[in-house]
């Protein structure tokens, strides 16, 4: 079984997803709306964060930090998933202390090298390889659901991940926190980048569920994608 999968992203009025000042605390809470059991990342969102943020990159090492939580299993928080199958992504042990997320797991395809394989074992992070170049992401959501128990995945994630998801056919939902700011600069990146999923054929019909305006100005949009189980 599939998990129902929701794009949440934030943009400017120009349709950027950088160069403006989101509302963070509305896009949280709204965020938690959907109860998920996962969030996903895409490496390219994670490695933005890091250029952001350059402590995260290389935290100091020790043991404590390798380490699983106890009881994930019974802890409700979400598991947060990285795309990752190029192997970039080093700062899994400062992510794992982010207080939101219940553990992390990195996907990954048959190209992943052994190296970054090896790496993310002896850091006990949990894999899931699916796909022989770039992950296969229908597989990995289904091994999503049947090992972890994953039924709901909210993508925060860039145009990339979001229009390999959607051209996939795996998209319930997309909501979309549109800013009162014209952010400008060049055009990427954007809520949908087909270009640089290299899927430039991209179309995908929605259905328009609700709108509302939250916190200063922003307008809340939810649409369902035509064609997926509609709730
Ligand atoms: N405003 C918002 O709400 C919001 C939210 C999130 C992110 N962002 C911004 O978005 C930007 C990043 O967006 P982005 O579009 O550059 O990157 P992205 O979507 O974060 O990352 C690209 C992802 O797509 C995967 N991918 C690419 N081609 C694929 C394929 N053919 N099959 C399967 N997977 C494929 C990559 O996997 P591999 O690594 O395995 O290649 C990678 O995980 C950052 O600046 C970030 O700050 C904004």
């Amino acid at each position: 079984m599939l998990p129902r999968v929701i794009l949440h992203t934030a943009t400017s009025l120009d349709g950027r997803i950088t160069g403006f000042p989101a509302d963070l605390d509305v896009y949280y809470s709204l965020a938690a709306q959907w109860n998920p059991d996962a969030i996903l990342f895409g490496s390219e969102t994670v490695l933005a964060a890091v250029r952001d943020n350059p402590s995260l990159e290389i935290p100091p090492e020790h043991e404590e930090m390798f380490t699983p939580p106890e009881d994930a299993e019974k802890d409700p928080r979400p598991l947060l998933v990285i795309a990752d199958s190029r192997g970039r992504v080093r700062c899994w042990d400062a992510i794992r202390k982010w207080p939101y997320m219940r553990d992390v797991l990195a996907l990954c395809s048959s190209s992943t090298p052994e190296e970054y394989l090896a790496w993310l074992d002896g850091r006990r992070i949990g894999t899931i390889v699916a796909g022989s170049d770039r992950i296969d992401m229908r597989a990995a959501l289904e091994m999503l659901h049947t090992r972890y128990g994953v039924n709901v995945v909210r993508v925060d994630s860039g145009g990339t991940l979001n229009s390999v998801l959607l051209n996939a056919g795996l998209v319930d939902e997309i909501s979309v926190l549109i800013h009162p700011f014209i952010a400008g600069g060049k055009a990427d990146p954007t809520l949908c980048d087909p270009l640089k999923a290299g899927i430039p054929e991209l179309q995908i019909p929605l259905r328009l569920q609700s709108t509302e305006v939250v916190g200063d100005g922003i307008v809340w949009a939810r649409y369902m994608v035509k064609g997926r189980t509609e709730t």
